[in-house]
């Protein structure tokens, strides 16, 4: 089984945009119970909530479900749980960093720079710009795919 964690800011926008792509894209795969997918937090501002309407209203306009996602705190025990850590800035890769004690573990590391964009995910919390989101988050997790598929072999 991989684990993949996908952390930003709120856990409300980016992150878990990332993890519903990343489910439906391996549930299309048929690779279901090979790889498991989470999203967390760097913030405790959001803590139990559901994503933001933004963010569930786009997916269901791709026939995504965010049925039972709910926000949650990374934490020191993350870091063992999980094979990648994926943050969608690079503050949120510096926060992870500072959190789990983990300066250069190549675990850790921005969502894009799997992608030729190698930059960081926009906040739509901000630009309100969910498609955005949206259309980097399916680059990205296909591009995530691919490295965990490359890896195992
Ligand atoms: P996220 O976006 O990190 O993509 O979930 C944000 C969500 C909430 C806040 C900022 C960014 N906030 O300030 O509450």
């Amino acid at each position: 089984m991989i684990r993949v964690l996908f952390v930003c800011l709120g856990n409300i926008c980016r992150s878990p945009m990332a993890e519903a792509v990343m489910r439906d894209l391996i549930a299309k795969k048929g690779l279901t119970s090979d790889i498991k997918v989470d999203s967390a937090a760097t913030s405790s501002w959001h803590i139990g909530e559901a994503p933001h309407k933004g963010t569930q209203a786009k997916l269901k306009e791709f026939g995504i479900s965010t049925g039972g996602m709910k926000g949650r705190q990374l934490s020191a025990a993350d870091f063992e749980a999980f094979d990648y850590i994926v943050g969608m800035d690079s503050s949120n890769v510096r926060n992870i960093r500072d959190m789990l004690g983990q300066p250069d573990h190549p675990k850790i590391f921005r969502f894009l720079d799997l992608t030729p964009h190698r930059k960081d995910v926009p906040d739509p919390y901000y630009t309100g710009d969910f498609q955005e989101t949206y259309d980097l988050a399916v680059e990205g997790c296909e591009a995530l795919l691919n490295k965990i598929v490359f890896d195992l072999k």
